[in-house]
């Protein structure tokens, strides 16, 4: 059988439905690349992934995406105590599939959780993940944390920031792409209270010794341990997916607790 015959007359496999590109992916719920191309030229901490978006999470993104979703597109400035009325708010960058952004929202429901990723199934995850377990505190913003923390969000407005487990970046040609930078710090302490907590951690040792060397010189963090290194892990923080992978594989993990000075 020729390969001709395996398709139809417009070139698709039989069975096969495509989606003409200019349409939305899930109708109602988040576009890709909701900040544009221009800002696609700068080094970035995540690499574009097309993963597959299993039925309930598709279900997910398209009923609540317009409900708990915000896109980071670079215009507007966001007010997280206004998207909470009133309550305290922590930003998490990267949070994956959501388990542990859903575990936290639940055990602390006096504290909104901004949960930022770019990963569409674990949107769909978080977001049937917070309606199953009627959780109010969470909403879900996509897009790149750098763009909303330099272009969106009103600072001095975040009362915590958590970081876990960002993406190791282990190959040295790559460590550019490493979120945990001065540059990245200086823009998490212009969003932080004074006082609030910037969390860290990680299961990669070379990147916590970055962490904390970076974080240590930066004049506006200044560490909670008072032998100024790693922090017992607190007991709010629940074992992520990525990090239950890096213990099967034996990694150590060390967290990074640093108050935001001023
Ligand atoms: C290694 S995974 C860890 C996920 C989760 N925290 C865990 O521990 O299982 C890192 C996540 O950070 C996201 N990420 C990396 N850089 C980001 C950025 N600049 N803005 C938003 N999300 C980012 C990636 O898409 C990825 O889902």
């Amino acid at each position: 059988m020729s390969k001709l015959q395996n398709h139809t007359h417009d070139g698709q496999a039989p069975g096969r439905q495509t989606r003409d590109r200019s349409e939305p992916r899930f109708p109602g719920g988040p576009v890709a690349d909701p900040a544009g191309s221009h800002h696609e030229r700068r080094i970035r901490s995540f690499q574009p992934r097309r993963s597959r978006v299993t039925t309930g999470q598709g279900d997910a993104l398209q009923r609540l995406w317009p409900l708990w979703g915000f896109e980071i597109d670079g215009h507007g400035t966001l007010d997280p105590a206004e998207m909470f009325g009133g309550l305290p708010v922590v930003l998490e960058i990267g949070f994956g599939m959501g388990e542990a952004t859903a575990q936290m929202a639940a055990a602390d429901p006096g504290t909104g959780i901004l949960a930022v990723d770019v990963h569409t199934p674990g949107q769909g995850n978080l977001l049937g993940l917070a309606e199953r377990n009627g959780l109010s505190n969470v909403r879900v913003a996509n897009g790149d944390a750098i763009i909303l923390l330099r272009e969106m969000l009103v600072p001095g407005s975040l009362d915590g920031m958590r970081v876990y487990f960002p993406d190791p970046w282990p190959k040295k040609r790559h460590h550019k792409r490493r979120l945990i930078q001065p540059e990245f710090l200086t823009l998490a302490a212009k969003c932080l209270k004074p006082g609030a907590v910037l969390h860290c951690a990680t299961d990669w040792e070379p990147y916590a010794e970055q962490m904390l060397d970076v974080l240590s010189a930066h004049p506006d963090f200044e560490n909670t341990q008072e032998d100024g290194g790693y922090a017992p892990r607190p007991a709010f923080r629940p074992l992520t997916r990525f990090e239950g992978q890096g213990l099967d594989k034996g990694h150590v993990v060390n967290d990074l607790l640093f108050r935001r000075v001023g």
